[in-house]
C-alpha cells in the first residue's frame, strides 16, 4: 500500500509499504479523511515522543474510516462489521496496569500510540485495536468525525478535568483547533460566558463562530480585566490553558478567581515558567492537568450527533495524506491556517 512515512527528522514523503497485517483483536481500517495535529509537526520535525528506532514511521493519529477486514469475531463482538465508519482513540493502553485498571487509561504506565509508536493513518489502511474504535453515528459526517478524537480531548479539558457546569463561565487561553473545540465544547455543555484568549485575529474571528462570547488579544489586553467586565466583577468559574505558551499558564493562575479551576492542558513548551505560587494557595485554586482523554470518545460523537456543536470554521484547509509535508510548511508559514485534514487521495466526499 501507499502511505506517508517518515523516515528521518524532518523527512519523509509518499512510499510503498507492506500491508499492515492486524493481529488477534485488531481491524484494519480504510482512513477516509485524517486530522493534522501539532503533534504530528512536533514528532516530524524535533523528534517529540519519538523514538527514533521505529522508524520509518507511518504518521497519523487523528483519523475516521471504513472498517476493512481484520478480526471478524473481535470486531462483531464490538458491534462493527465491514463497511462502518469509525474514528480511534489513538492512545492504546495496557489495560492491565494501576492505572488501567483504576479506568485512567490515559495515564497507562505501558501505551503504545497510533501513529507515534506505531504505525499511523496517513495510508491506505491502518491495524487498529477493535477495543479503540467507535462507530460514527448515523447523521454525523466523516468530515466532522475526523474532528472527534481532539474533541474528545476538549471534552475531557472542559467537563470531565475542568467540570463545567451550565451557567458557569469559563475562560480558554489559546484558539488553535484544541481551545478553538473547547470553546465549541464550552458553549455546547450550556457555559453562561464563554471568553477566549488569543493573539491571532483570524483565530479570534473563529472563536466567535464557534461560539465565544467574548475574545481579547492578550498581547494588548489584561485578561483578568477582561474577565471581570465580561462577568460583572465575579470571575471565571473555569480557565482552561491550550496554548503551549508559559506566559499563559502563569496567566491563567493570575486571572483565577478564588476557589476557581484551573486546567493546563497545553504542552511543547517544557520550559520552566514562573509562577504566582502564593496565588495558588491564597485563592484555594483547583489546578488540574489535562492530557487526551479517557471514556469522552462517545460523548464526543454524541455532541456531533446532537448537531449543536459549530465546529466548521475550525477547518481550513484540506490536502491529501501524500502532500502531508506541505500541509505541516503551510501550519508554519501562513497564521490564516488553523485546523488541516489530510484526505485519502482520489476520495470522495461522504
Ligand atoms: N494535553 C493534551 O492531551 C493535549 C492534546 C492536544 C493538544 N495539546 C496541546 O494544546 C495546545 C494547543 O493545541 P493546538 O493544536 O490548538 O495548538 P496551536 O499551537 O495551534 O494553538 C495554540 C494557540 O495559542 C495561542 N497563544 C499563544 N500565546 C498565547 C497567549 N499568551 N494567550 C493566549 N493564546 C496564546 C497561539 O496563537 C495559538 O493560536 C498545544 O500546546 C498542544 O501541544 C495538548
Ligand atoms: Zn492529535
Ligand atoms: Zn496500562
Amino acid at each position: 500500500m501507499q502511505a506517508f512515512v517518515m523516515t528521518e527528522l524532518g523527512q519523509g514523503g509518499l512510499a510503498n509499504v507492506e500491508d499492515p497485517q492486524p493481529q488477534d483483536g485488531e481491524v484494519l481500517v480504510r482512513p477516509v479523511y485524517a486530522g493534522l495535529c501539532g503533534t504530528d509537526i512536533h514528532l516530524f520535525n524535533e523528534g517529540t515522543m519519538l523514538d527514533p528506532a521505529d522508524l520509518p514511521l507511518v504518521l497519523g493519529h487523528e483519523f475516521v474510516g471504513e472498517v476493512a477486514g481484520g478480526d471478524a469475531s473481535a470486531s462483531a463482538s464490538a458491534g462493527l462489521s465491514v463497511g462502518d465508519l469509525v474514528v480511534a482513540e489513538p492512545l492504546v493502553p495496557c489495560g492491565t496496569c494501576e492505572q488501567c485498571l483504576a479506568g485512567r487509561f490515559n495515564l497507562c504506565s505501558d501505551w503504545e500510540h497510533l501513529g507515534i509508536t506505531r504505525h499511523g493513518a496517513w495510508a491506505d489502511s491502518i491495524a487498529a485495536p477493535v477495543r479503540r474504535l467507535t462507530k460514527v453515528p448515523s447523521g454525523v459526517s466523516a468530515r466532522d468525525a475526523a474532528l472527534a478524537e481532539p474533541l474528545a480531548c476538549a471534552v475531557n479539558f472542559v467537563l470531565d478535568r475542568g467540570r463545567l457546569a451550565p451557567g458557569d463561565t469559563v475562560a480558554i487561553l489559546g484558539a488553535g483547533p484544541v481551545g478553538l473545540l473547547c470553546a465549541a465544547v464550552a458553549r455546547g455543555a450550556g457555559a453562561r460566558t464563554v471568553i477566549v484568549s488569543e493573539p491571532n485575529e483570524g483565530r479570534r474571528k473563529r472563536a466567535l463562530l464557534v461560539g465565544a462570547d467574548v475574545v481579547l488579544n492578550p498581547l494588548g489586553e489584561d485578561l483578568e480585566a477582561v474577565i471581570e467586565r465580561a462577568t460583572e466583577g465575579r470571575g471565571a468559574d473555569l480557565i482552561v490553558e491550550v496554548t503551549g505558551v508559559g506566559g499563559a499558564m502563569a496567566q491563567a493562575i493570575t486571572a483565577a478567581r478564588p476557589g476557581s479551576t484551573v486546567v493546563l492542558a497545553g504542552l511543547n513548551s517544557g520550559a520552566d515558567v514562573p509562577i504566582k505560587t502564593n496565588a495558588i494557595a491564597l485563592k484555594e485554586l483547583d489546578i488540574r492537568g489535562g492530557f487526551a482523554s479517557r471514556a469522552a470518545m462517545g460523548r464526543a460523537l454524541e455532541l456531533l450527533a446532537d448537531g449543536k456543536l459549530r465546529i466548521d470554521p475550525l477547518v481550513t484547509d484540506e490536502f491529501s495524506w501524500a502532500e502531508a509535508e506541505a500541509a505541516m510548511a503551510k501550519v508554519a508559514s501562513d497564521p490564516d491556517t488553523c485546523k488541516i485534514l489530510l484526505t485519502a487521495p482520489n476520495h470522495i466526499q461522504k
